[in-house]
């Protein structure tokens, strides 16, 4: 048996500073591959298996954004495929609990203690959505600095045949919260994140972005940019459409609106049409949005009529799961069922270089 000792760090509440918590970061290294057990002071009795996925092997990365305490409808759900080990890690594209900071943040407690049967098994990677936003989002970055060796807000790793860049829609939409440099910063960023991956193709396959608020969507409600001419998100000197397009992004995952929803291959509101099952070696990036594993605020329902750009569309509680072959990624949508049925389901493929 080994032992690990942690980092601490004090997280004062900014609502109450006599509410203190303390953040425990422990690193484990020089692991081997096979089944780990853990347990923390509290006896309690964890494991992880970490195995070697390469390029001859399949990954399942598990997706949705805007998952709450109160009518977290896919929770059993998604338990049963993280337990059935079709589940190689987690991301979560913004928006937890509604909100973290409730209750003095003892709402972010419960929505984490909720999660934890499936987090303290997989890794659970986050970026912040625009419910993080109160007091400077501090009740997110304080929980989920240890995403990432750099910031909470801007990462990116490779993983078997993905390569993941997961990134912080927000910096675009609180100005006193966030200056032109932080997004210009991120931008930068993300710029020599995609042109090292694009270079690396011939090893890891696909290019995944991750990010809270859509660059495409038809809620009505919403105070959503991404209806508008002009989303700062897509065009404009940060816009990132067109770098993603410029780069070969295969697939941008997003949030924010309560529905699934994903896209033909979209350029400038152009876009490829495409088979409905199978999308052949495609031009531009397919949008996915994935907000509707449950919360209190329920399905977005208030949607315009879905453009021609829409492949798909499903107002019903539901979550995704990517499967990354080196040819081949397989997307499909869940239902909420204790065991889970497909209820979309379509393939991209492309010729390796
Ligand atoms: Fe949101």
């Amino acid at each position: 048996m080994k032992v690990a000792f942690s980092n601490v760090t004090k997280f004062v509440e900014p609502q109450d500073s006599s509410e203190i918590r303390y953040i425990h970061t422990v690193t484990l290294s020089d692991l081997n591959f096979g089944l780990y057990n853990y347990k923390l002071d509290d006896g309690k009795i964890y494991s992880f298996e970490l195995t070697d996925s390469g390029p001859e092997d399949e990954q399942t990365f598990l997706i949705y954004g805007d998952f709450g305490v109160e009518n977290s409808q896919c929770l059993g759900a998604i338990k049963s495929l993280v337990d059935s080990e079709d589940a190689d890690m987690i991301w979560h594209i913004g928006d937890f609990a509604y909100d973290m900071f409730d209750d003095k943040g003892k709402n972010a407690d419960r929505f984490m203690n909720m999660v934890e049967p499936i987090a303290s098994s997989v890794p659970y990677m986050t970026i912040p959505g625009n419910h993080e936003s109160k007091y400077n989002f501090t009740h997110y970055e304080s929980r989920y600095s240890s995403v990432s060796k750099t910031n909470p807000f801007y990462y990116s790793y490779d993983y078997g045949n993905v390569h993941v860049l997961h990134f912080t829609t927000e910096l675009y939409f609180y100005p006193d919260q966030f200056s032109e440099q932080n997004i210009k910063d991120q931008f930068d960023w993300i710029q020599q994140d995609l042109k090292a991956a694009a270079e690396n193709r011939k090893n890891v396959p696909w290019i995944i972005t991750t990010g809270h608020r859509p660059m495409y969507c038809e809620a009505k409600s919403n105070s959503a940019k991404c209806k508008e001419d002009t989303d700062p998100l897509r065009v404009g000197p940060y816009g990132l459409e067109k770098m993603f397009n410029d780069f070969g992004v295969d697939v941008a995952f997003w949030g924010h609106v309560h529905i699934y929803e994903r896209m033909f291959p979209l350029n400038n509101k152009q876009f490829e049409k495409q088979p409905l099952d199978k999308y052949d070696n495609p031009k531009w990036v397919t949008h996915v949005i994935t907000g509707a594993p449950g919360n209190k605020e329920d399905i977005t329902t208030d949607m315009t009529d879905r453009p021609d750009w829409s492949a798909v569309r499903l107002e019903e509680y539901s979550f995704t799961t990517m499967t990354a072959s080196h040819e081949t990624l397989t997307i499909k949508q869940w239902s909420k069922d204790e065991t889970p049925k497909i209820i979309d389901q379509f393939q991209i493929t492309k010729i390796s270089e």
